[in-house]
């Protein structure tokens, strides 16, 4: 993306010392969400993102990759597929878990959703430890469908997300607005 727009974006994230707990500092994207200027610009580059990589689908992690993803695939003319947290989707379901820094955690997606035609843009607000990325990844390719890349606002660069993310992208692209 612009310089131009990295800097409305940015300048529409707060940073939230301490949040959730102690020692981590929480990107807060509700003032983006909350301008329209702003987001429609995000929203438009993402969009054609979406089409450079000849996406025909656009995945979006919970939660806030839903906000973010919803319409892109309106404005991109695509369809729009939630990954979820374990047991929140009605239909048969792939699920994939992964490892947490402390635990495990465990993400969703409704199987018909996907076929092998299909080529799929994730979409999500951070890219920390690259866990839920990763796990979206291995959904998609156990549908059959393609990976067309993964699309993030931001990149938590003290962590290494892109270097877990680089397998499963299998060369399709990283892009970081
Ligand atoms: C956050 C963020 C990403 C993920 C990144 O979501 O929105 O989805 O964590 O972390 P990772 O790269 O270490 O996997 P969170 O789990 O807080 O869910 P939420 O959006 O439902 O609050």
């Amino acid at each position: 993306g612009s310089e131009a727009l990295r800097g409305l974006l940015l300048s529409r994230i707060r940073d939230v010392p301490d949040y959730p707990k102690p020692g981590v500092l929480f990107k807060d994207i509700t003032p983006l969400l909350a301008d329209p200027e702003a987001f429609t610009a995000l929203t438009d580059a993402l969009a054609g993102l979406a089409r450079e990589r000849g996406a025909t689908k656009v995945v979006g992690l919970e939660a806030r990759g839903f906000i973010l993803a919803a319409p892109v695939a309106v404005r991109a003319g695509i369809g729009f597929i939630p990954v979820r947290k374990a047991g929140k989707l009605p239909g048969a379901t792939l699920s994939q878990a992964y490892e947490l820094e402390y635990g495990s955690a465990e993400i969703e997606i409704h199987a018909e959703d996907l076929a092998p035609g299909d080529r799929v843009l994730v979409i999500d607000d951070v890219l920390a430890t690259g866990g839920t990325a990763e796990a979206s990844l291995r959904l998609i390719r156990r549908s059959g469908a393609q990976v067309a890349g993964v699309a993030v606002l931001m990149e938590l660069g003290f962590l290494p997300g892109r270097t877990r993310l680089e397998a499963e992208l299998g060369g399709a692209p990283l892009d970081v607005l």
